[in-house]
């Protein structure tokens, strides 16, 4: 965001508190309501809510002023932060659109009611079912590929097969991963619910759990960084990571990245993992019309290309061009159960973890 735009939505900012006020001392709510619909048209702004923190994300926002005129306030925090902020604020938030990765957070955010559905045909037809809530609350912007990753020096890619068979006693010790706090875990271990219900997903984490190569510590690069140094044989991560080090302007990144490769699992079976990141219109939204066609720019071509490259994640958008490094990781089957199931399998996914004792 640039200066312009984070003056502008000072200005706004003090339009709206001053409304408030006015509002209050009025008590008249349907004049006041005329009042602030009036102001908004006015201000041709869009309040968003962001989790992401990819510095190329401001080229998306940026490409939507361009298109619509319409100035992106970016407003940055965690997404539970975010949450409970729209909730905190409630009528009176600002909030037009948020957007966060992992469809677990969306659905969160979701069962705090705090999205609109939204119709589209532009919507519905480049994002594919599977990615998106049933009932327009939340789209999927972009993919990620939550994978095994493995040393190439150390693991042969043919003993590898699926992710249930990481809880065969043949990787003891061997297995990194993040901790059960993290909701990229959550949510694949929602999906193994999905795919075989929880008394066999219990015993999968189990399993899992006992082939740790450590207690679980740090993000998934620290995962990959662990694999090329032989603390454990094999991590799970998603894909971008790989890439990210892989492109790394730090030649120890990139020789980390040589040392170990991506592995797709279940190609034979329901496809490999995939997660989104994703947005939904806010239901108190003061643009809602901004809002729907902010989306409706995130899965413009132009928009897709930048989520591609940007941040090495896969586009939600059919024929859109993969980032090099993420191409060269080739095509793989994916799996397409509705993300709207790793939301709901969430609660359960924890509560098998934590009685699997993964940390
Ligand atoms: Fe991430």
């Amino acid at each position: 965001m640039n200066k312009l735009t984070r003056r502008a939505f000072l200005t706004g900012g003090s339009a709206l508190a001053a409304f408030t006020l006015t509002q209050m001392a009025t008590g008249s709510s349907a004049g006041a309501q005329q009042q602030k619909s009036s102001l908004l048209a006015q201000s041709r702004v869009l309040n968003l809510y962001s989790s992401r923190h990819y510095d190329t994300d401001e080229r998306l926002y940026n490409g939507f002023t361009e298109q619509t005129g319409i100035r992106v306030n970016l407003i940055e925090a965690g997404s539970d932060e975010l949450i409970e902020r729209i909730k905190s604020e409630g009528s009176n938030s600002p909030a037009d659109v948020l957007i966060t990765v992992d469809a677990g957070r969306l659905w969160r955010a979701d069962r705090e009611g705090l999205f609109a559905p939204v119709q589209s045909d532009i919507l519905e037809s480049v994002v594919p079912s599977y990615l998106r809530h049933p009932e327009g609350h939340w789209f999927g912007l972009s993919k990620r590929a939550r994978v095994i990753m493995y040393n190439r020096d150390r693991v042969n890619p043919t003993d590898l097969s699926t992710y249930e068979d990481l809880a065969n006693p043949k990787w003891e010790g061997q297995i990194l991963v993040r901790s059960s706090s993290n909701i990229y875990n959550q949510s694949l271990v929602g999906s193994l619910i999905a795919a075989h219900g929880s008394e066999e997903t219990l015993e999968w984490c189990q399993g899992l759990v006992s082939n740790f190569a450590r207690r679980p510590t740090g993000n998934d690069t620290a995962q990959i960084r662990a694999c090329a140094a032989g603390v454990g044989n094999l991590a799970i991560a998603n894909t971008y990571y790989l890439a990210r080090l892989a492109e790394s302007d730090n030649e120890s990144d990139r020789e980390i990245a040589r040392q170990v490769a991506p592995f797709f699992p279940n190609q034979r079976g329901r496809g490999a993992h995939v997660n989104i990141s994703g947005a939904g219109v806010v239901r108190t939204a003061p643009h809602p019309e901004a809002a729907k066609a902010f989306l409706e720019y995130l899965v413009s071509y132009e928009a897709q290309e930048i989520f591609a490259k940007g941040n090495n994640e896969y586009p939600v958008r059919a024929n859109v061009p993969l980032d090099e490094e993420l191409a060269s990781f080739g095509q793989f089957q994916e799996d397409d159960v509705s993300a709207a199931v790793f939301g709901k399998n969430n609660p359960e996914a924890l509560r098998i973890m934590q009685q699997a004792g993964w940390q």
